[in-house]
């Protein structure tokens, strides 16, 4: 059985997609199989993954799995992702595209909130992690995440309102997880993403989201640094990568994932 990893934050731009891009990438580094679900109709982590859409051949998507309402429909839309390495064949996408905004509608929807992870039941029990990319939001497409998710992770940037979104995220996740038919969902994990420590406000958070939460907060923290964006934007994996920061940046993901898998162990 995978263990699934709901990734999120209440706060857009704080990292969500690069962690579990990356994250995603080390694992697979380790040996580990990993499935990335993109439950953001951006599409970010999709194209992060070197996945594109093919107009012709349509592929589909994640909301198609959802909007099936059937017990494993994510094993149709599992697919390759596009990078060369020798480890991307350890790596799965159920890709999203604007399309999945269409899924909102169901919110309504008598059980809807359980419809990713009737998809996943069945579809992805070959591979170790199912990591997923959740939107900037608690409302249904987040919520379809948590419903489906083992363990929950928020990524944060040490800035103010990042900080209290990712409380929010954690304690909409306490308060709610049993409404969402998943009463043993819990906040295992804080990444802090993109920490300037020369800046005294980042510094600050940093040292507050310590005190807030405690040894939830994953070591290391992942620095600010243009390899990050530049890999994201040119959706490659770090391994390929020739800049002068690449090493530093691919140390970091590598710690994170041993952290993440002491975090969540495999089954
Ligand atoms: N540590 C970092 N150093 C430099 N750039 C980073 C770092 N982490 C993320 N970025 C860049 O910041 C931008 C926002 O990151 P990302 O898209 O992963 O955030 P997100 O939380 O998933 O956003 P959204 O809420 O819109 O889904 C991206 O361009 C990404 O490449
Ligand atoms: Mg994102």
């Amino acid at each position: 059985m995978a263990k699934r990893v709901a990734v999120g934050n209440n706060k857009g731009g704080v990292g969500k997609t690069t962690t579990v891009v990356r994250l995603a990438e080390a694992l697979a580094k380790r040996g580990c199989r990993v499935l990335v679900v993109d439950l953001d109709p951006q599409g970010n982590a999709s194209r992060r993954l070197g996945w594109t859409f093919d107009k012709d051949a349509p592929q589909l998507t994640i909301s198609e799995a959802i909007r099936a309402d059937e017990p494993g429909a994510a094993a149709q839309v599992i697919q390759p992702i596009g990078w060369e390495v020798e480890y991307a064949d350890r790596i799965a996408l159920c890709p999203a595209r604007l399309e999945l905004e269409n899924r909102m509608s169901e919110a309504g929807v008598v059980g809807a909130h359980r419809r990713l992870a009737k998809a996943l039941d069945g579809a992805d029990g070959h591979f170790d992690y199912t990591l997923i990319d959740c939107p900037p939001s608690l409302f249904h497409l987040t919520q379809l995440g948590m419903a489906a998710a083992d363990v929950a992770v928020a990524v944060t940037s040490p800035e103010y309102d990042a900080v209290e979104a990712a409380i929010r995220y954690r304690d909409f996740i306490a308060n709610r997880a049993a409404d969402l038919s998943n009463p043993g969902l819990e906040l295992v994990g804080v990444v802090v993403n993109g920490l300037q420590a020369q800046l005294g406000s980042h510094a600050f958070q940093r040292d507050g989201l310590r005190e807030t939460f405690g040894p939830l907060v994953w070591d290391p923290i992942v620095p600010r640094r243009s390899v990050v964006f530049d890999v994201d934007e040119s959706a490659l994996p770090l391994a390929d990568f020739k800049a002068d920061k690449a090493p530093e940046v691919r140390a970091v993901y590598e710690l994170l994932a041993e952290r993440f898998v002491k975090a969540v162990p495999a089954e």
